[in-house]
């Protein structure tokens, strides 16, 4: 049976007291609605159906890129009536899967079951133990096998609101019994909306057998309602992340120490000191090193690289066996070869550094081709930027420069030039040459300083 995927992302999210749409906070560096989006999207060829909001910062900006059919809610009155609006673009001999932008930490693999046991039975409803259920969907049941209706928390009894068994609002069913049930959901109830939840009681008095999948990991279930649950996922998340990490060969210093809000990908016997965040996609080798305090995104990182603390690297790649930091930035667009040294207090932007060379202190380099066994002494700047246009630096190999330099762009430095310290360099440069410009040094003999009166 074909599969259509609806989720449900159009909440005002009242409890976040934001501007911005309780589905758009991140998650892990991602919007929540992002997380509901890559999990469910392997389970249909369709795109799923968000149901959105009409005012605020549009969904669809945020996940543009994305295959999505979009359709608006344009009144906010309650989940049963934002499926309803997505109903007209299902087909009758389908199964619907009923996602809510607001329970991110789902797995593909508990969204399986479920459509496998709906699609035998007609209705399922993903369910889980909780050990603390306030804010949640009760489970009413018949019988063990038989779930009688869903009672929401504010219309609860005293008796109800004990029961731990809960619902995810989060189920799968058939599309003509979904388009009967919804038809007559109704408004008398706390909060004047109309349930999806309701469906479950109508289905049953229609003589439908609604079962139950139930989550192993109760944490899956979690609905994020304000940002106290928000910062609680957050930390689920990293958890998951932190583990999954450990099984593929990296030693984490302190698991609940390190964040991830993207992809790693990692080689064997990586160490991971304390407080690195990883960002967007990271690639890492074998034995790579990485410090305390730093933050690396998308990065590709080679075998045996040191990464020591407090380092800042975005978008770049590093060849293997070189060192960076302590306190490197490497700004996007940067590609540093194998052996490359960058020590402290070094910026590198959109340049090539290649096997060998070293920029160990202090240093600027901008928008520049360095070649191999280059070295940069301590405070070298590339001069990239006029006031209105950047502009190129050529260092050939071999080439050595003294600290406290000046590299005027646009200039090309020729093979094994040697530039003395002090020197502002402003035209190119033949092979091998020594330059230097700097006023000659001079002594004058019996100077005294002055004395305060
Ligand atoms: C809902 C369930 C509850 C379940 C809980 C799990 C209902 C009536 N209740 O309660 O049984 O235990 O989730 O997290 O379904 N939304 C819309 N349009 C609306 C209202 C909501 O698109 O008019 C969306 C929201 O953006 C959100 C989702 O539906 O992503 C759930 O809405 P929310 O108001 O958070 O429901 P809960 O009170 O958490
Ligand atoms: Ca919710």
């Amino acid at each position: 049976m074909s599969l259509f995927v609806v989720i449900l992302a159009a909440g005002h999210g009242k409890r976040m007291c934001s501007d911005l749409p309780k589905v758009l906070h991140p998650l892990a560096g991602r919007p929540m609605l992002e997380h509901v989006f890559r999990t469910a999207d392997s389970l249909s060829e369709r795109p799923p159906i968000v149901v959105h909001a009409r005012s605020g910062p549009s969904l669809a900006q945020a996940l543009s890129g994305k295959e999505i059919t979009w359709v608006e809610q344009s009144k906010q009155l309650g989940t049963g009536h934002a499926v309803e609006q997505a109903l007209s673009l299902i087909e009758v001999d389908s199964l619907v899967l009923i996602l809510y932008g607001d329970v991110p930490l789902l797995k593909t693999s508990s969204l399986k079951r479920l459509v496998a046991s709906a699609t035998k039975t007609g209705f399922a409803v993903l369910t889980a133990d909780m050990s603390d259920p306030r804010g949640y969907g009760r489970i009413i049941r018949g019988g063990p096998e038989f779930i009688e209706r869903i009672v929401e928390e504010k219309d609860a009894s005293d008796a109800e609101a004990e029961i731990t068994e809960v619902s995810t609002g989060i189920m799968a069913v058939n599309a003509r019994c979904l388009k009967s049930c919804i038809s007559r959901l109704e408004n008398n109830n706390g909060q004047g909306e109309y349930y999806l939840t309701d469906c479950i009681e109508l289905a049953v008095a229609d003589g439908v057998n609604v079962i139950n999948v139930s989550l192993n990991d109760s944490d899956e279930a979690m609905g994020v309602n304000d940002r106290r649950d928000l910062a609680r996922a957050e930390r689920i998340y990293q958890r998951r992340a932190a583990n999954d990490l450990m099984d593929t060969g990296v030693t984490l210093v302190d698991p609940t120490r390190v964040d991830i809000r993207g992809n790693v990908r990692s080689g064997k016997d990586v160490l991971v000191d304390v407080n690195v965040i990883f960002g967007g996609e990271v690639r890492l080798g074998n034995n790579v090193n990485i410090g305390p305090n730093n933050i690396i995104t998308d990065c590709e990182i080679s075998d045996n690289v040191s990464i020591f603390s407090n380092c800042v690297l975005e978008s770049a790649s590093i060849g293997s066996e070189s060192r960076i930091g302590p306190f490197a930035r490497i700004r996007p667009k940067s590609v540093l070869g194998n052996d490359v040294r960058v020590g402290n207090f070094v910026e590198i932007k959109g340049s090539n550094v290649a096997r060998g060379s070293k920029v160990n202190h202090l240093s600027y380099v901008g928008d520049s081709e360095i070649g191999s066994r280059v070295n940069l002494g301590a405070g070298v700047i590339t001069c990239n930027y006029d006031g209105a246009n950047k502009h190129k630096t050529v260092i050939e190999d071999d080439v050595f420069v003294g600290s406290n330099t000046e590299i005027v762009a646009p200039v090309t430095i020729g093979k094994g030039v040697t530039i003395g310290a002090g020197t502002t360099v402003t035209e190119d440069i033949e092979p091998e040459r020594l330059v230097i410009s700097r006023s000659r040094q001079k002594t004058v003999p019996g100077w005294r300083r002055p004395k305060k009166n």
